[in-house]
This record gives C-alpha cells, sequence and structure tokens, in this order.
C-alpha cells in the first residue's frame, strides 16, 4: 500500500527507555551474572541509545516474568498463607539501622542480544507491513512524533506536576537497585515507589534494598501468596496519585520518561490511552481462521513486534498497538476500567479489556 519513504529513525540518549526483552530468545530469558558498576553503567547508556517512542493500546497484554508454579499445598493452608505474609513496610516501621546499598545492592547484566534478521523476504514483509500500519494511522488519527508530541498542549508541565507513582513488580531479577536509581534520578519526580514481591524467593534481599534507600517514597509490599499477573494492577487501584507506571523488572526508565510519558499522557488526545514503549500489532488471520506465531517464518499475517531490531525497525512516532507489553502508563482513573468486565481467569492477564 502505502509508498512514502521511511523516515529515519531518530536518535536522542535523552528521549529513551532501556528496552531489555530478550523477546527474540523465547522465555528462558533470565541468565543472572554478576556484573561490576562499569558494566551496569553500560548497560544503561546503552539502553538510553535507543529511541524513544510512546505506544498505545485499547488492550493490554500482561507479560510477567515466568514464575514458577508453586508446590501443591492444602487449600486451607494456602489460604491461611495468604494472609500471614502479607505485608507493607515503609521505612518507618524499620527500627534497626537500614542495610547499605553498597553491600546489599545486586545488579544483573540482561544480555541485549538483538538477533538481526538477514533474510530479504521477511524484512521487506515486515517493513511493509510497519509502513502500512503508520500510513493508515497517518490518515485516520495522526501519528506525532516525540518534538510533536511535546508541543501539544497538556494539563500536566512544571507548574501542575502530576503525582506518579510507580509499581515494580519483582520475582528472581536483580535489576532493583538499577531500576531505583534511574527512577530517582528522572526530570520529573515520582511520587511514590511500590516495590511489589508476590511469592519471590528473593523476598528479604529485596526488602533489604527497599530499606536500604531509606526513602519514604519508596515501600515495599510483599506476599507469600503470588497475586500473579492482576496483582499489580489490582494495588495499581489504590493509588492516591494522578498517574501510575507499572514497569516489568527488566524495563529501566531512561531519564525523561516520567516527563515525557506524563505530558503525552495530560494532552486530550490521549488523555484516555496507555502508554508503554514495547507493543504488538496482532497477527492478522490466515486463509485456514488461524493466527500465526510472529516468529513464523516468511508469514505475511504473522504481525508486529514493535520496536522490532530484528528487521531494523525503529518506532519514532506514537503508534497505535493492539498490545502493550513491559510496561504501562495509565491514569489513576483508567485503572478501574480494567476491572469493569470479570476476567476469564486469573491465571493469565491476556486479553484484558482496557474499553
Ligand atoms: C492516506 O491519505 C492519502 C491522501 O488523502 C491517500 O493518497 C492515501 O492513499 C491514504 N493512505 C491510506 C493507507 O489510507
Ligand atoms: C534515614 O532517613 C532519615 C530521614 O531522612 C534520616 O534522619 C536518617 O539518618 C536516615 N538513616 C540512615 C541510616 O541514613
Amino acid at each position: 500500500m502505502g509508498m512514502l519513504l521511511r523516515s529515519s529513525s531518530m536518535k536522542s540518549g535523552e528521549y529513551l527507555e532501556g528496552m531489555m526483552k530478550d523477546y527474540m530468545g523465547g522465555k528462558s530469558k533470565s541468565k543472572p551474572q554478576k556484573s561490576t558498576a562499569t558494566s551496569n553503567r553500560l548497560m544503561m547508556i546503552l539502553t538510553c541509545l535507543q529511541m524513544l517512542f510512546a505506544i498505545y493500546g485499547t488492550f493490554l497484554l500482561f507479560f510477567m516474568s515466568p514464575s514458577l508454579d508453586k508446590p501443591d499445598f492444602l487449600w486451607a493452608a494456602r489460604i491461611a498463607d495468604k494472609w500471614r505474609h502479607f505485608s507493607v513496610v515503609g521505612r518507618s516501621q524499620t527500627t534497626a539501622a537500614p542495610p547499605l546499598l553498597s553491600e546489599i545492592c545486586e545488579s544483573e547484566k540482561i544480555d541485549f542480544e538483538q538477533k538481526k534478521s538477514n533474510d530479504e523476504v521477511m524484512i521487506k514483509f515486515k517493513r511493509e507491513l510497519y509502513q502500512e500500519v503508520l500510513d493508515s494511522q497517518r490518515n485516520r488519527s495522526g501519528i506525532e512524533t516525540l518534538p510533536e508530541l511535546m508541543a501539544m498542549k497538556s494539563k500536566w508541565d512544571s507548574n501542575n506536576v502530576p503525582k506518579i507513582t510507580v509499581i515494580l513488580n519483582h520475582f528472581k531479577r536483580k535489576t532493583l537497585c538499577t531500576q531505583l536509581e534511574s527512577l530517582l534520578h528522572q526530570t520529573v519526580p515520582f511520587h511514590h515507589v511500590w516495590v511489589l514481591s508476590f511469592g519471590s524467593p528473593n523476598e528479604q534481599t529485596l526488602r533489604s534494598i527497599v530499606e536500604g534507600y531509606n526513602d519514604t517514597r519508596i515501600s515495599f509490599i510483599s506476599s507469600g501468596y503470588d497475586f500473579k499477573y492482576y496483582g499489580r494492577f489490582q494495588m495499581a487501584l489504590q493509588t492516591t496519585g494522578d498517574l501510575v507506571y507499572i514497569l516489568d523488572d527488566d524495563m529501566i526508565p531512561g531519564r525523561k520518561m516520567l516527563q515525557i510519558l506524563s505530558h503525552v499522557a495530560g494532552t486530550k488526545k490521549y488523555e484516555n490511552s496507555v502508554l508503554g514503549s514495547i507493543g504488538r500489532v496482532l497477527p492478522f488471520r490466515q486463509k485456514d481462521f488461524l493466527f500465526p506465531s510472529y516468529r513464523k517464518f516468511r508469514s505475511k499475517e504473522a504481525g508486529l513486534y514493535l520496536p522490532d531490531p530484528a528487521y531494523d525497525i525503529a518506532v519514532d512516532t506514537i503508534v497505535q498497538v493492539d498490545f502493550l507489553s513491559s510496561s504501562w502508563f495509565l491514569s489513576s482513573e483508567l485503572v478501574k476500567t480494567l476491572f469493569i468486565e470479570t476476567p476469564m481467569t486469573f491465571l493469565t492477564g491476556e486479553d484484558l479489556h482496557l474499553r
């Protein structure tokens, strides 16, 4: 369809959010590795070199780090467990001196393996499809670049700073300190950070890290019971702020992320959107009425993963997607709409309707 020139990708270190999903490598993604502060910094810089973009979706896809199934307790024990282990710890509740961050902080290098496709046909399919999506959205509702988005009028600006609650969810990864460092150095400060630990084997370490920060705005919320995919969104119902930013444990936001996201969320056009940085355009139905996997080789119907380094697909405008994954930025009011429809199951978070 569209024959427009592909806009060249802009590079702007400030605007970015790190994307550390090794989504091309499948689900077995944790490859823990001790790393030095230097490689940690390098990782931050690398992630900051990515282009920022915002993607909004009418549906949400909840991608959580795979949590292992718990051993099968008796149902009664399980219920007791649920209540016994639910606790919230803020700084005020700690009596002993907080642990030293230099001793407790762990880091993890998440390999940024960006597989590149060298299949000409696939590259052509994917890029043409992306161009088609852009062309139709450009005509339908307009797709703004980041400077255009930032030039739009927003109710959230330096005179009216929104209260942003950031919800982090941790299970096994060692990225909490890196995330908190990034959040503490944002151009627009956060209101609260809630660190959730549901059924995590690392609960003690995570708790110590939060205590180590000794910051009344950062709270640790843990439970022996795993509230699974909906848990963090249920917690989001309780925020007192204006906006909520829910982040996977492998997402390290760039310095201006809160500023950019809150600005866009404050515009009339996007106030009812969910914003994020990784998204999917769903597959198209094949002749046999099945939906092919995204990875299906040489399939034109397989849909898009955005951005997709495998096919050099960078995203430099706002793009509407079917699902967001890895991070979700939305108004606190909008969180309620997630629960309008009863989910078919709490075991997966996929196909949750936002509207
Ligand atoms: C977008 O609009 C232009 C100009 O009106 C038109 O030529 C083009 O075919 C449209 N593209 C799509 C994908 O609808
Ligand atoms: C923790 O923070 C409080 C208030 O900011 C401060 O008075 C106290 O000294 C801090 N504790 C440590 C061990 O840094």
